[in-house]
């Protein structure tokens, strides 16, 4: 049996994680010890200092299962393995061993709504019309016109079955068939067998997908579209709730230890998070919505529109009040999929240190979990990608020649790629001002941010006005403070143009957050009313917040 875990500031039993903040590392990304220019697990072991020193309690790692990296392992090949790019099986064992030595978790990602077509159960369910996996995923003669995620039809003919299969996202990422008890039996099995080996539980990637509408109905077309949006048919299915609350009996009932379940539920709604993450429903403790993180989306995600504090905060709000007395929300701003929030919400030139500062503020007071990505604590920005050639990631590529051509201007194309393509979150994570930046004495897979000879943690460590000494005294206030983890929510303004100011109230006492989403001076009006009481978080005083200054009174 693994070693007892407390992390969470030692919080232990029912809703642990209420105290805990998780980190997040996409392991490409990271740390590469070996110099192949790729990240890996040793370079991860090699950094828990730095975790241990910020106060993590759960490290969330992105796939590191063996894929021939469509989706950079969101495609996966074999859920019982370690792609030999990341390293080896025994080197994870070594890893989980030693983060429960000090006190944290590890929490792996779990892509089970599709597999890779390299995954032996797609390899023998494409082969014939007869075979025993035939059903494991969703095959139809004919085509419906559903597009997928990431540009182009959601459908590929398959010789071998002389038939079509249905993939959501890449055409090498089929998307396995739940309606099937063998499927979901499957997915229980290597959820039992990595809790097994010492895991603490997963993130389930796009966990809202998994159950489609068995009809496959033609989606509607939207104005120059070419394929249908299949969103309706597919997000929150008809079985949804009752596949996760099968999922929690047949795994996690069975382990009488602190675990923690955290879905991914894209463009999911404040109704639905209450439903997966009321405890009493037992399905997942947390999810991972995007409403907060499309404020700057146009009517899709290339269409970029300005920020709005308003439209942010009415969010925000949403899911706060809306899980106030059921459910728990996870709190993020970044995240692999995510451009950088200080290019997007923040300001990554002049304000950059207080602007991230702030976003960070914001995030941490709020009530659930917050999740930090790798950067995002020495603030990290946006890559000022010049051409398509130095983009990675798949999602972009397929939109920008798509987009191409379609007729768009490819500098157009670009500037829109600049502001929210993936990559922005996937240079590697700036540890120094060397020319790897820390990461890697080779050449890395995508490449190092420029600005990394300024914005790095070595930098950081010893300033304790760094955006990295800020993280860590917010990460200590919530494990100490049970106004942060356990206190109510209250919004103290739904019409200041610059301001986002709320409350968290609990028996021991109140904390009051005012923050200033903008380059100008905001004068905080009748809010001024709530400057009292001890500064936990910032410096000034008055009337008048400074441009993105953000203040913490307790009272
Ligand atoms: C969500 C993951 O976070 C993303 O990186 C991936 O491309 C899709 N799911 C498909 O697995």
């Amino acid at each position: 049996m693994p070693a007892t875990v407390t992390g969470s500031a030692g919080r232990t039993g029912p809703g642990w994680w209420r105290s805990a903040v998780v980190y997040q590392v996409y392991p490409r990304s990271f740390a590469d010890a070996n110099g192949d220019g790729v990240g890996d697990l040793r370079g991860i072991r090699e950094h828990l200092d730095h975790l241990e020193w910020l106060g993590v309690d759960v490290l969330w790692i992105s796939p590191v299962y063996p894929s021939p990296m469509a989706d950079n392992g969101y495609d996966v090949s074999d859920y019982h393995d370690v792609d030999p790019t990341y390293g080896t099986l025994a080197e994870l064992d070594e890893l989980i061993a030693e983060l429960h030595r000090r006190g944290m978790k590890l929490v792996m990602d779990l892509v089970a709504n599709h597999t890779s077509d390299e995954h032996p159960w797609f390899v023998e369910s494409s082969s014939s019309p007869e075979n025993a996996k035939r059903d494991w995923y969703w095959w139809r003669d004919e085509p419906n016109n559903w597009g997928s995620f990431f540009s182009g039809p959601a459908w590929t003919y398959c010789e071998g079955r002389a038939a079509y299969y249905m993939h959501l996202f890449t055409k090498k990422q089929p998307d396995l068939n739940w309606e099937n008890p063998e499927v979901r039996q499957a997915v229980y099995e290597i959820m039992r067998w990595w809790l097994d080996r010492g895991v603490d539980g997963f993130r389930m990637d796009v966990v809202n997908l998994i159950s489609k509408d068995p009809e496959l109905p033609d989606a509607p077309v939207m104005p120059g579209q070419r394929y249908g949006n299949m969103r309706e048919s597919v997000l929150d299915g008809p079985r949804v709730h009752e596949f996760l609350a099968e999922m929690h009996r047949e795994v996690f009932d069975r382990y009488d230890r602190d675990l923690l379940l955290v879905g991914e539920t894209g463009e999911t709604t404040v109704e639905e998070g209450r439903k997966y993450t009321d405890p009493a429903r037992r399905e997942l403790d947390m999810v991972l919505h995007y409403e907060h993180v499309e404020i700057d989306h146009g009517t899709f995600k290339w269409d970029v529109r300005p920020f709005d504090v308003g439209r942010l905060r009415d969010r925000l709000a949403a899911w706060q009040e809306g899980l106030a007395d059921v459910g728990w929300n996870s709190l993020y701003w970044d995240n692999h999929d995510q451009p950088r929030i200080v290019s997007r919400y923040g300001d990554d030139g002049r304000w950059r240190t207080e602007s991230a500062k702030l976003l960070a503020t914001v995030l941490h007071l709020q009530r659930g979990t917050p999740f930090v990505y790798q950067g995002d604590e020495i603030g990290m920005t946006n890559h000022p990608f010049a051409s398509i050639d130095e983009v990675d990631d798949v999602e972009a590529v397929n939109y920008y020649h798509e987009a191409v051509a379609a007729g768009l201007e490819p500098e157009d194309v670009m500037a829109s790629l600049r502001a929210m393509c993936r990559d922005n979150g996937r240079t590697p994570m700036q540890w120094d001002d060397s020319p790897g930046a820390g990461f890697t004495t080779g050449t890395p897979w995508l490449a190092v941010n420029p600005n990394h000879t300024e914005i790095n943690v070595a930098a950081q460590y010893d300033d304790p006005d760094s955006v990295l000494s800020h993280y860590r005294r917010l990460i200590r206030l919530r494990h100490e403070d049970p106004i942060v983890a356990d206190g109510d929510f209250t919004l103290l303004s739904d019409s200041h143009p610059q301001v986002f100011a709320f409350r968290r109230r609990h028996e021991s006492g109140q904390l009051v957050v005012l923050a200033n989403f903008s380059g100008a001076e905001a004068d905080l009006g009748e809010l001024a009313e709530e400057c009292r009481g001890e500064l936990v978080i910032g410096s000034g005083g008055g009337p008048v917040l400074s441009p993105w200054e953000a203040r913490v009174y307790r009272r």
